[in-house]
């Protein structure tokens, strides 16, 4: 340990945080550059001076005659070896900024301000660092102001600049697609730069602002691992440079548009969050760090200690052939089988009954709901659930009333064309009149019908995202980010108890930025409950369970097209937040039956797949096993998801993970509700998995592993574990 007893500590120009396993050490001595001296796990009795000399710069041949020491910013003037996390200049002068430290206060939080100016350019930074003392996970960002007399462009300017311990060669990065996303890619030991940027005007389904750095010998459980998150939901330039001296240097900030940040004097402008976390015990803890910082720093409280309510949503049961009665008989069968909460989908307002118009147009359509949406919301209360209502508010079709009415509303780059996506254009939020309409209408309707969920959806990229006359053409996407937090921000603060779900598409606007206003990510568009497996374990890398929207959907999945028993289904549902999106009336009763059984122990395990801590279990590709373990560590759930058929005569051992090895637990197989070996006896039997269940030690079961039965491919078993 540490032998600092303060979480903070400032000591000869060395600020030290420290807590939840994890140290950051800063030079932050007055007039001198600020430095990072250590980042990473915690390490016993630490002392700054031996760091300093123990990472001694060498001078060799063919080099620079003095140490190049990356700083908080690496700003040019440092000779840096590594890419510039600062560039900035006035009208191509000024370039060189040297900014050096001038003070340095203490902030709750527990953490550190660091500030920093250049006297000669007249710039001026200061660098937060918070850390979370329960998670281990530091929070970052830079503030840069003009103190100068002439404007300032910043064209890049990193959240912060760390340096990264050169063993950590190998990279896991993030990519995805519409309904594939969170697919990550490994990268091996490399010389030069890995960089991810994203200009989709949304955290985008392409490019996730997240990676893990591992050493070739970290797994889930074991080595040194670190994570790294930008919390922003606009561009974003992530990037990770292994230097030609040894050294490896990471950054992350937000992707600006040229010209798009020019300060005035006395202006500023403020990164993203950088959110980064280190630990010795393998990427599973670096997970878990990141879900503890999510659940107790960054959402807000509204829901800490809800359930998550069981969702039914209209989408793809309806689509856009939205009718009175057809939707109160689906809210009927849905509070049925257990659902809690009935999510009205696209398809409600104004004249929207496919998606070439309608959108910007927030009233209830009188075509289809003459006697507005209180029969439906009536009625979805009397059967006990919530009411949600889906919109897509910065959003607009050309064929809509309020594009008619205000042109010029929109974000574009003047005399080029617009690039189709759709069927809609993006709304210029930064614009007050605009953020003050939509607030308005989403504000009506919310107070009109108690609306108790919004599933705010956005549903296209930004390609061209000028800010019209008003900004001399100038890109917003800066200030359309801004804006669109404090429209929720603002309905949130009028409306308390309101939950919101952040959907793009699916996963399209899933990060920490927009997580600390909304409640729930629509984790993808794809239902396919082979495909889930993956795309929520990719999530899980992030995001925990509770935040995870997944949805039983329909026994052929509409996007892949693949057939799934509702058994399967509802077993990849589970570890998620609970939802449905198909229409039931078109399921047979016994699936239904099934359903209403698979709903009722969710809710019966919701508390424990909601606050347990969150384990992958390493397994050949053709499975994928995953489970959560509570606080006192008495109990666990295990799913065993087998994904393609086996390549071994035997079916596979499964390690559990996270138990007390010296506990003796009872092991249960609790979904699906009748046994599901192909081939019997098997293990359900010899063990009784299915009634009483069988008693091992904690040892054995994560050690020795337990033998699974002979399943079909695309079926999966959840186990619960219970101390003896
Ligand atoms: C997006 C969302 C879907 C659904 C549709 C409605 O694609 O991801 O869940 O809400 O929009 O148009």
């Amino acid at each position: 340990m540490v032998e600092t007893t303060q979480p903070v500590s400032m000591d000869e120009g060395v600020l030290t945080l420290s807590g939840g396993g994890v140290l950051v050490m800063v030079d932050a001595r007055q007039g001198e550059r600020p430095r990072i001296i250590y980042c990473g796990p915690e390490l016993a009795g630490a002392d700054p001076e031996q760091l300093k000399a123990l990472a001694a710069w060498q001078y060799v041949d063919g080099s620079a005659g003095q140490e190049r020491a990356l700083t908080l910013s690496n700003e040019l003037s440092t000779g840096t070896l590594a890419p510039a996390g600062l560039l900035a200049s006035r009208n191509g002068e000024d370039w060189a900024i040297d900014l050096r430290v001038e003070s340095v206060r203490s902030l709750e939080g527990p953490g550190v301000e660091i500030h920093c100016l250049d006297a000669r350019t007249e710039v001026g930074a200061n660098y937060t660092l918070l850390l979370d003392q329960s998670a281990g996970v530091l929070t970052s960002r830079t503030r840069i102001t003009n103190h100068g007399d002439k404007e300032l462009t910043v064209d890049w300017c990193a959240a912060l600049c760390l340096p990264l311990d050169f063993r950590l060669s190998e990279i896991m990065g993030f990519s995805g697609r519409w309904a594939g996303e969170f697919q990550r890619e490994e990268i091996g030991a490399f010389q030069g730069s890995y960089v991810r940027e994203n200009m989709a005007g949304r955290t985008s389904h392409e490019c996730f602002p997240g990676l893990i750095l591992k050493t070739p010998d970290t797994n889930e459980a074991h080595g040194l691992a670190c994570g790294f998150h930008l919390a922003w939901s606009g561009n974003h330039r992530l990037r990770v440079d292994r230097l030609p001296d040894g050294r490896c240097a990471l950054q992350m900030g937000e992707l600006l548009w040229p010209g798009e940040i020019r300060l005035a004097v006395g202006e500023s402008y403020g990164t993203p969050d950088l959110l980064a976390t280190w630990s010795n015990q393998g990427v599973g803890a670096v997970s878990r760090a990141f879900h503890a910082h999510l659940s107790g720093e960054v959402l807000d409280t509204r829901t800490a200690s809800k359930p998550r309510p069981v969702h039914f949503n209209t989408w793809e049961a309806v689509y856009f052939f939205h009718d009175q009665s057809t939707i109160i008989d689906l809210a009927k069968l849905a509070a049925s089988v257990g659902a809690e909460r009935f999510v009205l989908d696209d398809g409600w307002f104004g004249a929207r009954r496919n998606d070439k118009a309608g959108l910007g147009d927030w009233w209830v359509s009188p075509d289809v709901y003459p006697r507005g949406l209180h029969p439906i919301v009536n009625k979805v209360r009397e059967l006990g659930m919530e009411f949600g209502l889906w919109f897509e508010p910065e959003m607009v079709n050309p064929d809509s009333d309020l594009y008619r009415a205000h042109p010029d509303w929109v974000l574009d780059a003047p005399g080029v064309d617009t690039i189709a996506f759709r069927n809609q254009l993006t709304l210029n939020l930064s614009k007050p009149e605009v953020a003050d309409y939509l607030y308005e209408k989403i504000a009506a309707l919310v107070d009109e019908y108690k609306i108790d969920y919004i599933k705010w959806d956005m549903n296209r990229d930004c390609h061209h995202p000028g800010g019209g006359a008003q900004t001399g053409g100038r890109a917003v996407m800066h200030l359309q980010t801004l804006a669109v937090y404090r429209l929720i921000d603002r309905l949130r603060d009028a409306f308390p108890n309101l939950e919101i779900e952040s959907c793009s598409s699916g996963g399209g606007r899933a990060d920490y930025g927009i997580l600390r206003r909304t409640d729930r990510i629509w984790t993808s568009d794809n239902n396919d409950a082979r495909d889930r497996q993956q795309i929520q374990k990719g999530a899980s890398y992030f995001f925990p369970l509770r935040v995870l929207g997944s949805h039983v959907g329909p026994k052929k999945c509409h996007i892949t097209g693949r057939r799934f028993s509702m058994q399967f289904r509802v077993a990849s549902a589970i570890f998620g937040h609970m939802g449905l999106e198909l229409n039931l009336a078109h399921e047979s009763e016994t699936d239904r039956a099934v359903l209403a059984e698979g709903i009722a122990l969710y809710k019966k395990h919701r508390a424990l797949l909601h606050t347990g801590a969150f384990h992958r279990v390493p397994s050949a590709p053709h499975a994928n096993v995953v489970g959560v373990v509570s606080p006192s560590r008495a109990e666990a759930m295990f799913s065993y998801a087998l994904l393609e058929s086996r390549p071994r005569t035997a079916p596979d051992r499964l390690f559990f993970a996270g138990l007390d090895e010296a506990r003796q637990y009872r092991v249960r197989i609790v979904w699906p509700g009748v046994d599901p070996s192909i081939n019997q006896p098997s293990i359900v039997q010899s063990c009784d998995l299915m009634r009483k269940g069988t008693v091992f030690s904690g040892a054995a079961l994560m050690q020795f592993g337990m033998q699974t039965p002979p399943l079909h491919p695309d079926s999966a078993l959840i186990y619960h574990l219970e101390e003896a």
